[in-house]
């Protein structure tokens, strides 16, 4: 069946050139926000939000995204409602296809979100999965571009866990003109064909390394994230062992390059993966980052939801049921 809309379940899903229509879209909007203008783009239009993880970040700024740009959203509780009791992804799917103008999920396995992105009818986005967290880089991205004027040519350093946040960077770096070096504790890597498709794509750009003072030399960006992520808890001890070593403090981020930026995604667990003094920095922009959460998502609900107009009634696909 052919698909009039668009999902963004990763940021190739993607072009280069979106990323940056996009990109500059989210800070046109930014700027019109500062100047405390008003925006209806999405007025009339309904999103909600299904997470299976908690979350501070992402509903928030993906709730006030939709009121912001004239629009509204519902939260649900996947414990409220019958998803938890066994209703099928497509049959939610297709029946949530017909109150809302798209979907935002966050869980655990990422086969999820791609059965909810072939049953519905309306766009899904990733808010993440164990997989990947497309939104959260693509809205680093516009973080970058704010503080630096722009990703080319830059070096960004990922330290610690290759994660959901550090696969979704190699995505990043496989599209756009940057060189990500990560730094992370053997069997800890990103995602081997991730990182495998990525590397055929550019050949030389993207680096991991098992030391963290290699990454970081000359970067400009020098991220982190949490050295257990949700859905880890039972092996946050040994985690703590492992990435010893994987700290970002004052000693690493002194030899990365003399301008270097330092990222988190956040939330942040002040003296593991990063000391509480980088943390506090003034070569910290964590605080900048968190909030183009918001400016970067209103890019992307402006471009799924307006660019295409899903025909709900005749799509409804049809499942081949077991009697
Ligand atoms: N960075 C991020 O996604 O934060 P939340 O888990 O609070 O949404
Ligand atoms: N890697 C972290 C990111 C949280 C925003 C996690 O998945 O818990």
């Amino acid at each position: 069946m052919k698909k009039n809309k668009r999902d963004f379940l990763r940021l190739t899903d993607f072009s280069a050139g979106e990323v940056d229509a996009l990109l500059k879209r989210s800070l046109a909007l930014k700027r019109r926000w500062e100047k405390g203008l008003p925006d209806r783009s999405l007025a009339g239009k309904c999103i909600g939000l299904i997470f299976d993880k908690a979350s501070t970040r992402t509903r928030v700024s993906f709730e006030v995204a939709m009121r912001q740009l004239g629009g509204s959203s519902i939260y649900l509780d996947p414990g409220t409602t019958q998803i938890k009791r066994g209703e099928s992804v497509a049959d939610s799917a297709r029946v949530l296809s017909r109150y809302l103008d798209g979907i935002v999920l966050r869980t655990f396995d990422h086969t999820i979100v791609e059965e909810w992105s072939r049953w519905a009818s309306v766009p899904i986005v990733n808010g993440l999965t164990d997989l990947l967290h497309p939104c959260q880089i693509f809205c680093d991205l516009l973080t970058i571009v704010e503080k630096k004027k722009t990703y080319r040519g830059l070096k960004v350093a990922y330290i610690g866990d290759g994660n959901n946040v550090a696969n979704s960077w190699v995505e990043a770096a496989s599209m756009l003109d940057f060189s990500l070096t990560m730094a992370c504790p053997k069997w800890y890597e990103p995602d081997a064909q991730i990182l495998k498709e990525a590397r055929e794509k550019v050949k030389g750009r993207i680096t991991v390394t098992q030391d963290p003072y290699e990454a970081v030399r000359g970067a400009d960006i020098v991220y982190t994230d949490v050295w257990a992520s949700m859905g880890q808890e039972e092996e946050r001890e040994e985690r703590l062992k492992t990435f010893q070593g994987y700290q970002v403090n004052a000693n690493l981020v002194e030899k990365a390059g003399k301008d270097a930026l330092v990222m988190h995604c956040l939330p942040a667990h002040a003296g593991e993966e990063i000391s509480a003094e980088v943390l506090e920095s003034s070569r910290s922009i964590v605080f900048d980052q968190a909030e183009n959460r918001l400016h970067g998502q209103k890019g992307i609900l402006e471009f799924l939801l307006k660019t295409f107009q899903p025909q709900r009634s005749q799509r409804t696909q049809r499942v081949k049921r077991k009697e």
